[in-house]
């Protein structure tokens, strides 16, 4: 892929005013960068970064999206519904929806389906455990996770992003050396490698306590296309030094 991809990722946090100072401060520190920028946003915010953001180099995105298309699924959010409010990106399998919402890899790969149907484009999360890496499993459980997302979505696969997220280094403060995302980061790219004609087209983001101090030398590596940033995605000028980390 051409140029690098920095998505935020808010979680739960923000509101009205915060948001406001905080899009504006992004947009505004994009001028003049080459790389490619969005965040993803609580949905209930997606109507105001519609406002905000409409026209702008800011892209903007949903966490999660529904695994069905519509009907009687209280609280779900479908993704026709999102793209109305310009979505151009869904967070989906995010290791605290895995965690905290049950969400199994057959979940996650229905969601990446439903996203790439509404021409939403699906940033997949992977990502082992501090468990699972210490037992030696961490390609075992990554390639897992994306080879249920490659079974269920076929060819559509080159439209999809992936984020690796070492589970250990969510939130923690505690990144992934360079070479240890690299080194997962080359399985996956062979692995999308062997199921898409068209592995070029599909960015491969890190994620995981990713800062103005390390993104650099993490987005310098070979298979390293970006990054999805939360912490570090709340306050303007830290996002906007790993954007420009990412515009070299
Ligand atoms: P973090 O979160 O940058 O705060 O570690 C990354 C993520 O969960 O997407």
């Amino acid at each position: 892929m051409s140029g690098k991809l920095i998505v935020g990722n808010w979680k739960m946090n923000g509101s009205l005013s915060a948001n406001q100072d905080l899009v504006r401060a992004v947009i505004a520190g994009l001028s003049g960068t080459s790389c490619k920028a969005a965040v993803c946003v609580p949905a209930i915010y997606l109507p105001q970064l519609q406002q905000l953001a409409g026209g702008s180099p800011l892209l903007w995105g949903a966490q999660d999206v529904s695994t069905h298309d519509q009907g009687a699924y209280t609280g779900e959010l479908s993704a026709a519904m999102l793209r109305e409010f310009g979505v151009r990106f869904a967070i989906v399998g995010h290791s605290e929806r895995r965690q905290y919402h049950g969400e199994t890899d057959a979940v996650v790969a229905t969601k990446a389906q439903r996203a790439l149907a509404a021409g939403i484009t699906p940033i997949v999360c992977v990502g082992e455990t501090l468990a699972e890496r210490e037992a030696g499993q961490t390609e075992e459980v990554v390639k897992r996770q994306l080879a249920a997302v490659i079974h269920t979505n076929g060819h559509c696969i080159s439209e999809i992003v992936v984020a690796y997220e070492p589970v250990w280094a969510i939130g923690t403060g505690k990144t992934a050396s360079p070479e240890q995302a690299q080194q997962v980061h080359a399985l996956l790219r062979a692995q999308l490698k062997a199921a898409t004609a068209h592995p070029e087209r599909i960015a491969l983001l890190y994620g995981g306590s990713m800062n103005a101090a390390n993104a650099a030398s993490l987005l310098s590596q070979n298979d390293i296309d970006g990054g999805l940033i939360g912490g570090a995605s709340l306050k303007s000028a830290d996002f906007l030094s790993i954007v420009a980390a990412a515009s070299h």
